[in-house]
């Protein structure tokens, strides 16, 4: 038995955003029926293709335990398999362009009044306001909604990260408010109406930086290091390099090999209560009592100095080793993985946050199993559906065409022709 076992989910969702939900959800135990186009399905199958004719990576580690489904629901026999489904199941969840659904003919009254009990979940670019018509990828949000502006160095550009945090980031936000819905619709027997902007999880992520911004208006961010460097704070959130968010130093520094490997680099944190162990470490032990060392206060304007004094011994050892050789004396500090050596850690391996996954056109490709752990719902990792592969037992099974109306619905174009022979 699983988390969400017996929660059917309408998805229509596309690219990346709305099936990083969808996938949660089925790794949670909810049987996830993914409703494509018929004969098209999901653009990310044929986009960045690793093998020819092959769904891509990019839907594969995007839409694992799911079942497919092709209906067009601008024809009438799709339409009234759209509204079949949508009496079946307990949740919708779509990441179209805005209006996409209601032109299908399913504005929001019209899927209430189809069944009271349904939870319309839906990813937006932007919330109610001047943008809300706008299209939005994962770039456009992180600059809308805070990161790139925060992002980068110091009198440099804005800088995008590579985290997914517009797509994924509301994904995993809209996933929160499905499972919300759905509790709260225990006690009223209702369904509601969910959204999520991704300008608005972004901004939510970038939430420190928002906090700055007001500690900026009562005076200069002292521990950004460009206070010690006694450049001048503007009106916002500056861009902070590498400074840690928290009021304790850190910043990235080079380690043994940095000239030819571009990941031989570690983030170093002077945390105050381990000072002294820093000092040591780097053979600077004086430096715990001098004047203008001692305390954090005291060591404000000597950060960039400091960190250098400290990538002198970094520069000595391996990443691995600055990081055995720091937590044995409780100085929290992180080697710079690259993605090469993620995807060959034992360790993540072994706890099922980097799966193996077998594909029967493109064969094993390694993916990410889910990061949450429920200790009574295991998640099991299975491949993503080929187009349409469950047309017909969703159609037969579970809102129960009989064959005349299925091969009616084909022969319209209502659903795919895989619906007759799979
Ligand atoms: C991501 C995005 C920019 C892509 O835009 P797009 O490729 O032009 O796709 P749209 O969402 O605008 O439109 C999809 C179209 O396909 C149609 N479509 C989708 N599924 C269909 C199906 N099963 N059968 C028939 N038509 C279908 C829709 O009806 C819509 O057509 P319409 O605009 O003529 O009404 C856009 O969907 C968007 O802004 N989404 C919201 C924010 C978001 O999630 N962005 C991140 C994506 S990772």
């Amino acid at each position: 038995m699983k988390a969400l076992e017996g929660v059917k989910i309408l998805d229509m969702t596309h690219v990346q955003s709305g099936p990083t939900c969808t996938q949660l959800l089925a790794w949670f135990g909810a049987d996830v029926i993914k409703v494509e186009r018929p004969g098209v399905g999901d653009a990310t199958r044929a986009q960045l293709r690793d093998i020819p004719d092959v769904d891509s990576l990019y839907f594969t580690m995007l839409n694992h335990n799911k079942r497919s489904v092709t209906v067009n629901p601008k024809t009438k026999t799709g339409k009234k398999i759209f509204t079949r489904l949508i009496e079946e199941c307990d949740v919708l969840v779509e990441n179209f362009a805005p209006g996409a659904i209601d032109r299908m003919g399913f504005s929001w009254e019209n899927i209430q009044s189809i069944n009271s009990r349904i939870i319309y979940a839906s990813i937006n670019g932007f919330g109610p306001g001047p943008y809300e018509e706008c299209k939005v990828y994962e770039n456009v949000a992180q600059c809308t909604g805070g990161a790139a502006s925060t992002t980068g160095f110091l009198g440099g550009p804005p800088i995008v990260t590579g985290a997914q945090i517009g797509d994924s980031g509301t994904g995993l936000h809209l996933a929160l408010g499905i499972v919300a819905a759905l509790y709260q619709r225990e006690t009223t027997g209702r369904g509601q109406r969910v959204t999520c902007a991704m300008q608005d999880g972004v901004l939510n992520l970038c939430r420190v930086k928002m906090r700055d911004q007001q500690r900026l208006e009562k005076g200069p961010l002292r521990e950004y290091s460009q206070y010690g460097q006694g450049v001048p704070f503007g009106e916002s959130t500056p861009r902070a390099g590498n400074d840690s968010g928290g009021g304790q130093p850190g910043w990235i520094l080079k380690c043994r090999g940095w000239e030819t490997d571009p990941d031989a680099y570690v983030y170093f944190i002077t945390q105050a209560a381990v000072w002294g162990n820093i000092c040591d470490l780097i053979g600077k032990s004086e430096w715990q009592d001098e004047r203008g060392y001692a305390s954090p206060e005291e060591r404000l304007d000597k950060i960039p100095e400091i960190f250098e004094e400290i990538e002198k011994w970094t520069k000595t050892l391996g990443k691995l080793d600055v990081m055995r050789q720091c937590n044995r004396l409780n100085i929290p500090c992180g080697p710079i993985l690259s993605m090469k050596e993620l995807s060959i850690e034992e360790s993540l391996k072994k706890t099922g946050t980097v799966v193996e996954v077998d594909h029967p056109t493109r064969g094993s490709y390694l993916s990410i199993g889910n990061p949450i752990k429920l200790s009574d719902s295991p998640s099991d990792v299975s491949r993503s559906p080929l187009l349409g592969e469950h047309t017909l037992e969703i159609l037969r099974d579970l809102i129960g065409l009989s064959q005349e109306e299925i091969e009616e619905a084909v022969e319209e174009g209502g659903t795919g022709t895989e619906a007759a022979t799979n």
